[in-house]
């Protein structure tokens, strides 16, 4: 048994690292994700795992050798949203060396390579693209695209890889690495109110993207330019995000405008560009398609009365992923009947379904807030998540 005083122990470890009252800040390849990271290597060390970062800088460790082939791989990713919850990824990656302590308890001998690993940017806070190591470790995303990638401060991926001390030469698919694994389970903390029991299993993840929307007009005196006379970026901006809200709630789908930059940024100046970023999501991908092409239809015609240009480019785009049936049945039948239910967020597990036979499990989240640092989960129901986490791990590596 893992008791909540267990889980709490390992937790409070790793738990101060990055955070902050405004929320938690472990942005790829800053000093948190590094300490996280660090964090990884000594948990792994005192468990006798073998450690290993790939060359897209996924973090790995193992027990029992991966060349063995139809290894069972858990994990999530550390990194956060910027001032976002502490449970998003690091409780797939606690959980897993918990429940890796577990089976060391039960004295079970696994059959196949258990590995534990911790997914390079999942949430593409610094670089722009969701599941950055998951999908450059697929082959999902081209490695002279990422390699081109830049932040907010114009820092490209390769050069912030290395800063943390990680070559990005070898950035890209890795088709041997992934061919070791059979099958690949992450736990991760639900991120609405769908789950009222401590533990359920993911059905599937919504079909989601998104999109950067460039507003050009002309930058101008707030004072002396006549109304009728302005070209203003942030009109057609402000009616972007009115229009993706409306259009959203008539299609029964999710979009948000989270982020936004304007130039230059000065109260008294009509601004000459706003760059924003939409976030849509669908439970299907055809009501995601006219989801976002009713905005891009509006917002081009608002463009056009405002005397604005538009440019609308799709960043990162994830299709529907329905998680492997007999898995999910098998893994729900497990865990007693756990509760089967779909996602609308996005996850390296989804990534990884297109390649191997993957499950997600989900511990319940008692607010339903996420990305944002109210999020959370209970000792108790982080200490089932674990629980379930073993049992799914021994019906698989053992059996
Ligand atoms: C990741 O958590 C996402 O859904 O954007
Ligand atoms: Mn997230
Ligand atoms: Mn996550």
């Amino acid at each position: 048994m893992t008791s909540p005083e267990r889980f709490a122990a390992l937790w409070r470890s790793l738990a101060p690292i990055g955070n902050s009252p405004q929320g938690y800040h472990r942005i790829s390849w800053t000093y948190p994700d590094l300490a996280c990271r660090e964090w990884f290597a000594e948990e792994a060390a005192d468990r006798g795992l073998r450690v290993e970062t790939d060359g897209n800088g996924n973090l790995w460790a193992w027990r029992g050798d991966p060349a063995a082939g139809d290894a069972v791989v858990t994990g999530s990713h550390f990194d956060s949203v910027p001032g976002g919850g502490g449970y998003d990824g690091p409780l797939g990656i606690v959980s897993a060396f918990l429940a890796l302590d577990l089976l060391s308890e039960r004295g079970v001998t696994p059959r196949r390579p258990i590995g534990v690993v911790a997914f390079t940017e999942e949430e593409g806070s610094r670089f722009g693209v969701a599941c950055l190591g998951s999908r450059l470790l697929t082959g999902a995303l081209d490695p002279e695209r990422a390699a081109t990638l830049r932040d907010r401060d114009g820092v490209t991926l390769p050069e912030a890889m290395k800063s943390g001390g990680v070559d990005a030469s070898l950035l890209g698919p890795d088709p041997a690495r992934l061919a070791r694994i059979g099958t690949f389970v992450e736990l991760h903390v639900e991120q609405g109110r769908a789950l009222t029991a401590p533990v359920g299993v993911a059905s599937a993840i919504w079909p989601h993207g998104r999109w950067r929307l460039d507003v050009t007009g002309q930058g101008n005196h707030a004072g002396t330019t006549r109304m009728a006379e302005r070209h203003d970026p942030m009109l057609t901006f402000a009616f972007a995000v009115l229009a993706a809200n409306k259009e959203a709630r008539l299609n029964d789908a999710h979009a948000t405008v989270g982020r936004v930059s304007v130039e230059p940024n000065a109260t008294n100046a009509i601004p000459s560009a706003v760059t924003a970023w939409l976030d849509a999501r669908a439970a299907d991908q055809s009501t995601l398609d006219s989801l976002v092409a009713a905005i891009g239809t509006r917002v081009v015609e608002r463009a056009a009365q405002d005397g604005t240009a538009i440019a609308i480019a799709a960043e990162s785009v994830s299709p529907v992923v329905e998680f492997h049936t007999a898995l999910r049945d098998r893994i729900a039948a497990l865990l007693g009947g756990a509760p089967v239910l779909p996602t609308g967020a996005g996850h390296d597990a989804g990534v990884m379904a297109g390649h191997v036979p993957t499950a997600m499990l989900f511990v319940r989240n008692p607010t339903g807030v996420s990305h944002a640092p109210d999020e959370s989960a209970t000792d108790i129901d982080c200490a089932a998540g674990v629980e379930a986490l073993a049992t799914v791990l021994e019906e698989l590596a053992c059996r």
